[in-house]
């Protein structure tokens, strides 16, 4: 007869297993550095935004030569990179961790778009936004939300492009879903354009609709899906 104890302890065992390999494997994808102790409490850690999804966001950001990026909290640069890269407009990758600054302006010359990227050291909560024709995000939820009155000052017609994290009360333009490595989690980009539409009816912590379900590993990634809210 199976002992009950056992057969809990294996079951356990293959939860904690399980959630081992999900870590790693998203590890494997992302470069995570752990941020120095005075910035842990208060601020997202630097968690890069796979290139996939990068080259999504870009996509999706409908970028003209003459139009400005910022990146609020540009971790390594990726992002404002690929977007200076790709369409040739100007970027601002604005990061609080000086470690970051100097490897998104390094990775800026290293890519040869040091010109138009200008990588700045500063608490994305003091800055303006009002120049930017697109904001683009990858932050803690709490954040998102706090964002709204500076996203509130930006000019008509500009757009935040948000990896994995949305607005609470504001209903997003397009929200797009994609595969963002081989481990077969989806992830979403949200587009928000102004005037933001707000919608204080929406349930809190929740998702403007349900996520698309994840992908057993190592199938072909679908095709990204693009949803009209
Ligand atoms: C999840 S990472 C995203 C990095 C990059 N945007 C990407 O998608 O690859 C968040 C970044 O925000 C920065 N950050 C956190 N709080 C910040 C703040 N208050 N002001 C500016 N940057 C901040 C962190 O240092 C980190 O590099």
């Amino acid at each position: 007869m199976l002992n009950p104890r056992l057969v809990a302890i294996g079951g356990i065992a293959l939860v904690l297993g399980s959630a081992a390999r999900y870590f790693l494997n998203r590890a494997a994808d992302l470069p995570v550095s752990i941020p120095p102790p005075e910035f842990k409490r208060r601020n997202a850690p630097f968690i890069a935004t796979p290139n996939v999804v990068a080259e999504k966001m870009v996509e999706l950001a409908d970028l003209q030569k003459n139009d400005v990026v910022y990146d609020l909290g540009c971790g390594d640069g990726r992002i404002v990179i690929t977007a200076a890269a790709r369409s040739g407009c100007h970027g601002v990758g604005i990061d609080i961790d000086p470690a970051r600054v100097a490897e998104a302006g390094e990775n800026a010359r290293l890519h040869g778009v040091e010109q138009r990227v200008q990588i700045i050291e500063q608490d994305m909560f003091t800055v303006d936004p009002s120049k930017a024709d697109v904001v683009m995000t990858y932050l803690l939820p709490w954040m998102m939300n706090k964002l709204v009155p500076q996203f509130e000052r930006m000019k008509p017609g500009a757009r935040i492009v948000a990896h994995e994290f949305w607005i609470d009360e504001v209903d997003p333009d397009e929200v797009v879903d994609l595969a963002r490595g081989e481990d077969g989690s989806i992830t979403s980009i949200y587009v928000y354009r102004t005037p933001l539409r707000f919608n204080p009816a929406r349930e809190k912590g929740k998702p403007p609709r349900p996520r698309a379900a994840p992908r057993p590993p190592n199938i072909a990634a679908p095709a990204a899906q693009t949803y009209s809210p």
